[in-house]
Order: C-alpha cells, then sequence, then structure tokens
C-alpha cells in the first residue's frame, strides 16, 4: 500500500463502474442525454437516487428548471449512445437526433423512456446538494422499465 495522488487512485479504481444516462428536459421542452458515472442508489422506500452533474454541463441546467430526469441504464450494445452523450454538449447538438435512440414516452413527465436500454427509471427531484464543482440531485422514482434480456454496459466497454 502507497499514498498516491487522489486523481491515480481514481483512475486505477474505476472498473467495473456502471453507466447511466439522465435523461433530462430544457425550458424550451427539448429532450437532452448526459452519461453519468456518478450515481447511486440512495434510499429503498421510497426508491430514490442520486446522481451528480457538473455545473457547465447543459444538463445541469435543464435540472435546475424542469425537476425530472429519466436515470436510464444502457445495454451493451448502446455504447456509442453513452459515447455520443458524454463528449458532447445539448447547447450544440440535440442528442436524440444525432443517436437515433428509439424512445417512447414515460407516465410522470413524459420524458423519453429508452427502449434498447437494461432499465428505465423515472424520477422526481426532490432536493439538491452542492458538492464542489458538481450538484447531487436527489430523485424518488416514481415509475420502473426492465428489459430482462439485455446486459449491463459499464464503463470498461467505454474504453
Ligand atoms: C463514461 C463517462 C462518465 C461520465 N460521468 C459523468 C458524471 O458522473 N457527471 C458529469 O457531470 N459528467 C459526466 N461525464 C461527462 C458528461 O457526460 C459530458 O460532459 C456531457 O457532454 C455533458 O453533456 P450536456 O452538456 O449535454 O449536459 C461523463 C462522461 C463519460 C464519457
Amino acid at each position: 500500500m502507497k499514498r498516491e495522488e487522489f486523481s491515480k487512485v481514481s483512475m486505477a479504481t474505476k472498473h467495473p463502474a456502471r453507466v447511466a444516462l439522465a435523461i433530462v428536459e430544457d425550458k424550451k421542452s427539448k429532450y437532452n442525454m448526459i452519461t453519468l458515472e456518478w450515481f447511486m442508489k440512495t434510499s429503498i422506500k421510497p426508491p430514490m437516487f442520486a446522481i451528480s452533474i457538473g455545473h457547465t454541463r447543459y444538463s445541469h441546467e435543464c435540472l435546475q428548471n424542469v425537476r425530472f430526469f429519466n436515470l436510464c441504464l444502457p445495454s451493451k450494445e448502446m455504447t456509442e449512445v453513452s459515447m455520443i452523450c458524454g463528449t458532447k454538449s445539448g447547447r450544440d447538438i440535440d442528442k436524440f437526433e444525432e443517436t437515433g435512440v428509439k424512445w417512447f414516452s414515460g407516465r410522470l413527465a413524459k420524458l423519453p423512456i429508452l427502449k434498447e436500454a437494461e432499465a428505465n427509471f423515472e424520477c422526481k427531484v426532490i432536493t439538491q446538494v452542492r458538492s464542489g464543482d458538481h450538484t447531487i440531485f436527489v430523485g424518488e422514482v416514481k415509475h420502473s422499465w426492465l428489459n430482462e434480456e439485455k446486459k449491463i454496459q459499464t464503463v470498461k466497454d467505454l474504453m
């Protein structure tokens, strides 16, 4: 065991982290998707997820205005989608057009449910906490969707 810089330890212990996509809506009712590694379950009753989003991201601006998100767990075959959503901004492109993902409207706030994903969780933002240069948005799950035949995607699939 050796003391190291945080960035080195963080990179070395990354795998096998899961990947998520948060689907959000801007104030002009345009949908956006952001790739996330920093997300977790935070409650069973009621079910809740926390997602950590950088202040500079367009999705951060969206969540300040429209207080819902769909947390999507992409399947292995969606690596291209996760790459696009994790490297391009909704300020510059329409990621739904660019990726061509298939979707239908959810029940909570009509945010897209991605058909090829392993799972989708429709969440309502309950609270948020500033964490350095990110904000942690905590969402209560109102509806859950599952595709049992899909395999999970991890950060390793994107490397
Ligand atoms: C594998 C991967 C994981 C990422 N995890 C996060 C994360 O947890 N939080 C975050 O704010 N950005 C994360 N990003 C970066 C955003 O997805 C990226 O900056 C995105 O282009 C922001 O899109 P937006 O401006 O449309 O919101 C990640 C990117 C990749 C490729």
